[in-house]
């Protein structure tokens, strides 16, 4: 279990790619096929064990998260929120989530970032005690992301954000897990030249102290980024494949929250019975209740 995990789930940022359909409105709030794409960040996190989380997010676009998702309660999970008020990077989570993070380990998700696959190759980041944990995950396109190479005892030995000639095929995704003294380091580091405080430094400072964790991540995994119009249906196009096959759900916070034992039956009722009945999204839910897989 995630014990002692807290989780960020940084979901502001600019959203300049999906102009203009990021106009009016913050591109994690756009549907990924049949829900907001912030449920499925949220999920895996969920998934993973954690409970506590910050959401954070632009000033004008965190009302409308609240809206969405209260306090978490509702499904047996605390969620704060707390306002980035410019894009100035990643890393700017630390240093504006300091308090909500204490002593603890934390978990930071990007909010337009989907995880799907097995879950068990992501339990030992959960668990580790000091230092930092990324993944790293074969694309075809390296240059587009933070780059990382690693030793064989899965050490971080060189990353290099959007290089031009990658060292490596292997991207680092938007989940990294870090002790309590990331508050510390981001609190450290200076703008880069883009004006933001990266996510990068705070890695190669874990590396540089030789605590930079590296894991892996099988074939079987599926990591999407839902950044630009392209990707964002192929997101879609990949969870309806996914869900119409199986029947079942991906993402869908209401029904990890009953599966984990968060909330009871009767919770779970109640929850169901706020929703439009009309809506299919209610109606599988009610089912998985009449019927559990
Ligand atoms: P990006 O995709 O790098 O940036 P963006 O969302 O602003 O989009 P664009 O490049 O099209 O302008 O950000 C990755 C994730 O991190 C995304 O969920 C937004 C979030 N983010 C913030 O919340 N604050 C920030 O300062 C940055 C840089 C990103």
């Amino acid at each position: 279990m995630a014990n002692n995990l807290k989780g960020i789930i940084l979901a502001g940022g600019a959203g300049s790619r999906l102009f203009p359909i990021s106009l009016t409105g913050s591109k994690q709030l756009l549907p990924v096929y049949d829900k907001p794409m912030i449920y499925y960040p949220l999920s895996w996190q969920m998934l993973l064990g954690i409970r506590e989380f910050l959401l954070i997010s632009t000033p004008t676009d965190l009302p409308r998260f609240r809206e969405l998702l209260g306090d978490g309660s509702r499904l047996g999970i605390s969620i704060e929120y707390a306002e980035q008020p410019a894009p100035e990077g990643i890393a700017q989570a630390f240093v504006i989530g300091a308090d909500f993070i204490g002593n603890s380990r934390v978990s930071l998700i990007l909010g337009d970032n989907i995880f799907y696959g097995k879950l068990g190759e992501f339990r030992e980041a959960t668990e580790f005690t000091e230092g930092g944990f990324v993944y790293a995950y074969p694309v075809h396109d390296p240059e587009r992301y933070g780059v990382v190479e690693f030793d064989d005892n899965g050490f971080a030995i060189s990353i290099e954000e959007k290089p031009q000639n990658p060292k490596s095929r292997y991207a680092i995704p938007g989940l990294y897990y870090y002790d309590s003294r990331v508050v510390d380091i981001a609190q450290n580091l200076k703008p880069s030249k883009r004006g933001e405080l990266e996510i990068t430094d705070v890695n190669l400072q874990y590396m540089r102290e030789g605590k930079l964790r590296v894991k892996c991540l099988g074939r079987g995994v599926a990591w999407l980024d839902t950044g630009t119009q392209e990707s964002l249906l192929q997101a879609a196009n990949f969870i309806e494949t996914i869900e119409l096959r199986q029947g079942m759900k991906v993402g869908c916070p209401e029904e990890i929250a009953w599966r984990m034992k968060y909330i009871t039956n009767t919770q779970f009722d109640q929850i169901i019975g706020a929703m439009p009945a009309n809506s299919s999204y209610s109606k599988y839910l009610r089912n998985i209740l009449d019927i559990p897989g």
